[in-house]
Parts: C-alpha cells; sequence; structure tokens
C-alpha cells in the first residue's frame, strides 16, 4: 500500500462517467436508491425508512480518505448531465496485505448500460495504481447473479463460494468472494481488455 495515500476519494473519469464524493445536494437521489426494497435485497442493510436515512447518508458524506474500518463512497453520474446513477463503495479491507474491497449500486434506470462495469473498472485501477492496492476484491451474496456478472466482466476471478458463513435479514446466506492481482489487471490492460 502507498505511504502516502491521497486525503480523500478524488473525482475519477471514465468515458461516459463521473464518479465523485457525495455531496449535500445528492441527499434526495441517495435516499431513493437505498429506501428501495429490491435494491436492498442482497445488501447488508435494510431499505432506509424515515428514522434511518439521515445516520446512513451522513456516513457518506464524509469527505477525508477512509480509514481501514470503514467504507468510503463516491456517487456515479452521468458526465455529460450529471445524472445520478449509483453508488461505488471503496474499502481498504487491509493496509497491512494492501487489500482493497469495492461494491457499488445502481438505480433501476441506470441498470444494463454497464455503468457498473465501467465504474468498477476505473475504480480498480485507482486501488492498483494510486492506493497500490495488491489485490483488489469483491464479496456477494451468492444469489446475485448480475453483480457476479460484473465482476467477472472486470476481470476478476471467482475464488471462492462460502456456504452459509452469514445471518443476513433473518436468513442464512452464502458468500461469493471474487478478486483480481495486481500483475493480472496489468496483463489484461496490456492485452487491450
Ligand atoms: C449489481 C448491479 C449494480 C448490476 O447492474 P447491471 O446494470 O447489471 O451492471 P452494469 O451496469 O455493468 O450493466 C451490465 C449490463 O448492461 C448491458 N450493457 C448494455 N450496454 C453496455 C455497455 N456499453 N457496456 C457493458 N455492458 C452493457 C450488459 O449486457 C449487461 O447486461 P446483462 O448482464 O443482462 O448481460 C445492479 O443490479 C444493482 O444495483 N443491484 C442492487 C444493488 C446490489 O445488489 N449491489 C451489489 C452488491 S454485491
Amino acid at each position: 500500500m502507498n505511504r502516502d495515500l491521497p486525503a480523500a476519494l478524488p473525482v475519477l473519469l471514465t468515458a461516459r462517467l463521473r464518479l465523485r464524493p457525495v455531496r449535500e445536494t445528492d441527499r434526495a437521489s441517495h435516499f431513493r436508491l437505498h429506501a428501495d426494497a429490491d435494491t436492498a435485497r442482497f445488501l447488508y442493510n435494510e431499505p432506509l425508512t424515515l428514522d434511518t436515512q439521515e445516520a446512513h447518508f451522513a456516513a457518506r458524506s464524509t469527505t477525508r480518505f477512509p480509514g481501514d474500518t470503514e467504507w468510503g463512497s463516491l456517487v456515479i453520474e452521468t458526465r455529460d448531465d450529471e445524472r445520478f446513477l449509483g453508488e461505488m463503495a471503496f474499502h481498504l479491507a487491509s493496509i497491512t496485505h494492501s487489500q482493497v474491497e469495492v461494491g457499488y449500486v445502481l438505480t433501476h434506470e441506470a441498470r444494463g448500460h454497464g455503468y457498473a462495469t465501467e465504474a468498477t473498472t476505473a475504480l480498480i485501477a485507482f486501488a492498483f495504481d494510486v492506493v497500490g492496492a495488491h489485490r483488489v476484491s469483491g464479496r456477494l451474496d451468492a444469489r446475485n447473479e448480475r453483480s457476479a456478472r460484473v465482476l467477472e466482466r472486470v476481470g476478476m476471478k471467482r475464488e471462492a463460494h462460502l456456504r452459509e458463513n452469514e445471518f443476513v435479514k433473518g436468513e442464512w446466506t452464502d458468500e461469493v468472494v471474487y478478486g483480481v492481482l495486481e500483475r493480472e489487471w496489468r496483463e489484461r490492460l496490456a492485452h487491450g481488455h
């Protein structure tokens, strides 16, 4: 891991997207995104309610670089008209072992256009190029096939299927782990993927 981490998660640009820190003006979009029961189905948190939404948003609006016990967030928006598409999540899973974990949530309207794939590719590149990660991973509920497809498209390998290792929302769930090593990422880039 690089000794000089950035002071905050940066703005990242892709062909179609801007990934940027959460702003006060994202509040309404954020609530709408996370209050949706279908969207929250395979996430740890319950859909937001009037009672829980404020704390959830506050945790995402911090501007400093996330420490190793917390997740940082970046809003995904369209580059041309700043349309809110969802959020990327970034986690320094281990500073000692140079491990980074990523996650994503899109609004219903934003799905099916490759936005999660494009945003995840940018965040992985940031993790390897700037943060100095050795491996970047993603973990998901084994039933979350759309999420698994995102991680496969960005070049991650399915590393593990953990049987009923978590008790989430009243049921035992299987967790699947995907990962990509820095050398694999560089090889993929060298081959133009
Ligand atoms: C997981 C989630 C982000 C995946 O969204 P998604 O839209 O399927 O993923 P992408 O944005 O990468 O889009 C890929 C889809 O767009 C299609 N697509 C269209 N244009 C594309 C383009 N230019 N580039 C790539 N894919 C494109 C792909 O074919 C693919 O569809 P398919 O999987 O049916 O083949 C979304 O389902 C979601 O937000 N779920 C709720 C939250 C959640 O579960 N998050 C993950 C927790 S682990």
